[in-house]
């Protein structure tokens, strides 16, 4: 299903959470919303989900306006950050539940529960109560009990966030498979961004009531619109210098850690170190500037490091400058 948000917005009482959202979201796509806490990410599911009411704009769903509609006429999935399965129940059960409340024929649930059973690997635990199977599980069970209806397009709010990073990681990759073999449009909410860029085939960046970028992973990462996105994408945040280093006064320059090289016509001195798995980031002091940088080698506190920068953005006033001849 393709989804049309047109002009969103949101109050409670005087304070604006949604201000003005627009975007098509194609049907089929893997859409991620990725905000800080309390960006109004929660309340934005709500809205398309019908729970929450707009103070203005329009939700189009394949042509047709939804704005109006309550809940149960949306026909939408949502599974909640906090999925509560009900516990005197075996898992079979939980999922056959939204049926059972839809007087589905008990062949016709059987037929839809083996197939999302399948899809979710979780038919061997079927007839297993729900307070006897693992966290990861229950996970699923949740998912599969959202998504059993064959509504007609899915939000998750965070839902792999009580899984522990191990269990997640593949989580993750488990539902990018379902998503594809579904076919369904996936409207995914997240303060992760590490989760954003490995799920998404776009991201939308909420922040301070807008979707302040939308684009393919790569290019958030690649051209941050904001210095904001540049630091809060990527697993360091974006670096900062003022551009009199490269005789531009009046802009800043960002660049990752992973644009730079040791050795060349920077200087900084080490102030702390973190190592992930062989790469090695050295956090520098640069003249009154922080900045962190790629080493594949080794330096102890208060050495001094020399430093190239390969590629770098400008920012002007916080924003990306466009530049052309790139
Ligand atoms: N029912 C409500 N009444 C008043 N204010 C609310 C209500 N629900 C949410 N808010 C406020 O709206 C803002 C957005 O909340 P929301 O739950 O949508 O954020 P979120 O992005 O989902 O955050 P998190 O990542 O922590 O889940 C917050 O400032 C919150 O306090
Ligand atoms: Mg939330």
């Amino acid at each position: 299903m393709m989804i049309e948000l047109q002009n969103l917005y949101k109050k409670y009482g005087s304070k604006v959470v949604i201000n003005g959202i627009t975007e098509k979201i194609e049907t089929g796509e893997f859409f991620v919303i990725l905000g800080p806490s309390g960006a109004g990410k929660t309340t934005l599911l709500r809205i398309l989900a019908g729970i929450e009411k707009l103070d203005n704009g329009k939700i189009i769903v394949d042509g047709k306006d939804v704005t109006n509609l309550p809940p149960e006429k949306r026909n939408v999935a949502m599974v909640f950050q906090n999925y509560a399965l009900y516990p005197n129940m075996t898992v079979y059960d939980n999922i056959a539940f939204p049926l059972k409340m839809r007087h589905m024929k008990k062949d016709e649930i059987e037929k839809r529960i083996d197939r999302i059973a399948t899809l979710l690997k979780i038919k061997d635990i079927l007839h297993s109560p729900v307070t006897k199977i693992s966290g990861g599980q229950q996970q699923r069970v949740a998912i599969a009990r959202a998504i059993v209806r064959d509504p007609s397009f899915y939000l998750l709010d965070e839902p792999l966030s009580n899984l522990d990073a191990r269990v997640r990681f593949t989580a993750r990759g488990e539902l990018k498979r379902i998503q594809k073999e579904l076919n369904g449009t996936f409207i995914y909410v997240t303060h992760d961004q590490k989760e954003a860029m490995s799920l998404a085939d776009r991201i939308a960046v909420l922040h301070e009531g807008i979707f302040e970028q939308v684009g393919k992973p790569e290019e958030l990462y690649e051209y941050p619109k904001t210095k904001w996105i540049g630091e809060f994408i990527g697993d360091f945040p974006m670096n900062f210098l003022p551009g009199s280093i490269i005789n531009e006064d009046g802009i800043e320059i960002g660049f990752r850690p992973e644009w730079t090289l040791l050795g060349g016509e920077f200087k900084g001195i080490v102030e702390s170190i973190e190592s992930v798995g062989e790469n090695i980031y050295l956090f520098c002091k640069v003249k009154d500037s922080s900045v962190v940088i790629f080493s594949k080698q080794r330096y102890d506190v208060g050495d001094e490091v020399s430093f190239s920068i390969t590629k770098y953005r400008k920012f002007k006033d916080g924003i990306l400058i466009k530049d052309d001849k790139k």
